[in-house]
C-alpha cells in the first residue's frame, strides 16, 4: 500500500516535457522509465496511450496506485523491464509506431526510502543498488571482490572521483573487507577523503552514484536504448532524454551528434561513402534545464538535464 501522506516523486521539467510532446487522444507514448508515474500521470490525463516500463519491480505497484486512483478512463500499461530491452518490449505490446518516447534516467525519490536496496547513504542498509533484485550482480560483490586497480578505474570512470582520490578509496575499500552495509562504504570513503564538511556535500556522494550506474550497467543500457527509440518512433515523434549526471549527459549528446549529421565519416572526405543520413533534428540546440523557481519547488530537479530531437521522415523505399 502507498502511505496516503506519502508525497510522490516530483517529475523534473514536466512542463517542458509535456509542452514538447503535446499528447492527446489517439497518440501513443513509451515512457521507459516510470518511477513513481508522474510523467505517465500527466501523459494520460491528456489523453494520450502510454506504454511504461519500470526496472524496479518495487517501483510497479507504487505507479499502478497512483495512476488508478487519479485518472478515469486512462490507456496505460505498466510493464517490469529494462529499457535496454525497449524494441521486444513495444512490439509485444503492439507500441512500435509512436509519438514520443522519455526516458527520465536515475533513481525515483521513492527508492531512496526503500530500505533493503542500499541506494541511500542517509541509513545503514544492505549493499545492493540492483533496481531489479532478480540481477546476480550486487554492490557488494563488487567492492568486495574487483582487484585494487580495477576499483581504482571505477572510482575514476564512473564515480568520476579524482585519481588521488580513487586509490585511496580503493585501498580503504580492500582494507575493509568484506563490506556488507552502506555504513561499512561510508566508512572506507571517510577514511580515505576525510568526513563530511557541513559545507559541502557527503564524501560518498559520487562513490554511491557510481556504483549504481556500474551495479546496474545504466550507460550500456542507455546506449543500448536511444537507436531502438529512434526504430520505434513515428516520423515527427520526439525523442526526450533527462540525465542527471554528465556520464550519460554525454551519451545522449553524442547520440543526437551522429544521428543530425549527413556525414559520420572519421576524416572530412571530398566523396563521403559512410552512407549515413541524419535520422533527427534537434527541437532544440543544447540542454534544457528547470527553471530557478523549478529548483526552490523541487530541489532534486537541480542537476536535470533535457535534450530533444524529432525524428525525420525516411526516404522513399
Ligand atoms: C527519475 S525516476 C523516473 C521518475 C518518473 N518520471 C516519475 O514521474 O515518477 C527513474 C526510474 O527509472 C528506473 N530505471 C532506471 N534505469 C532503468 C532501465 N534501464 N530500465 C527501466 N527502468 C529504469 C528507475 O528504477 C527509476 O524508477
Amino acid at each position: 500500500m502507498v502511505a496516503e501522506t506519502h508525497i510522490f516523486h516530483i517529475p523534473a521539467l514536466l512542463k517542458e516535457v509535456i509542452g514538447f510532446i503535446e499528447p492527446s487522444k489517439g497518440k501513443k507514448y513509451i515512457d521507459c522509465t516510470l518511477g513513481e508515474g508522474g510523467l505517465s500521470q500527466a501523459i494520460i490525463q491528456k489523453g494520450g496511450s502510454v506504454l511504461a516500463l519500470e526496472a524496479d519491480p518495487q517501483m510497479l505497484p507504487v505507479a499502478a496506485q497512483r495512476l488508478k486512483e487519479s485518472t478515469v478512463n486512462a490507456e496505460y500499461k505498466l510493464v517490469q523491464g529494462n529499457f535496454s530491452e525497449l524494441t521486444d518490449i513495444a512490439k509485444n505490446e503492439q507500441f512500435d509506431s509512436v509519438d514520443g518516447i522519455i526516458l527520465d534516467l536515475g533513481l525515483s525519490s521513492r527508492q531512496l526510502q526503500f530500505e533493503q536496496r542500499g541506494f541511500t547513504f542517509q541509513q545503514n542498509q544492505p549493499l545492493d543498488m540492483r533496481y531489479d533484485p532478480e540481477q546476480l550482480i550486487t554492490a557488494a560483490d563488487i567492492l568486495n571482490e574487483l582487484p585494487q586497480d580495477e576499483l581504482i578505474d571505477m572510482l575514476i570512470t564512473y564515480a568520476e572521483e579524482e585519481r588521488w582520490a580513487a586509490k585511496n578509496i580503493a585501498k580503504a575499500i580492500i582494507a575493509n573487507r568484506p563490506l556488507v552495509t552502506t555504513l561499512d562504504l561510508i566508512d572506507s570513503v571517510e577514511i580515505a577523503v576525510g568526513k563530511r564538511n557541513s559545507s559541502r556535500i557527503h564524501p560518498a556522494t559520487k562513490v554511491f552514484m557510481g556504483l549504481r550506474i556500474v551495479v546496474n550497467a545504466d550507460l550500456q543500457s542507455l546506449e543500448l536504448a536511444l537507436p531502438q527509440a529512434l526504430d520505434l518512433l513515428k516520423p515527427g515523434g520526439k525523442l526526450l532524454v533527462i540525465g542527471y549526471q554528465s556520464l550519460e549527459d554525454r551519451i545522449v549528446k553524442q547520440f543526437f551528434k551522429t544521428e543530425t549529421t549527413d556525414c559520420i565519416c572519421p576524416t572530412i572526405q571530398i566523396e563521403c561513402n559512410c552512407n549515413h543520413k541524419a535520422s533527427v533534428k534537434l527541437i532544440r540546440k543544447g540542454v534544457i534545464t528547470p527553471s530557478l523557481d523549478e529548483i526552490s519547488q523541487n530541489p532534486a530537479s537541480r542537476s536535470a538535464k533535457l535534450r530533444i530531437a524529432e525524428k525525420l521522415p525516411g526516404e522513399a523505399a
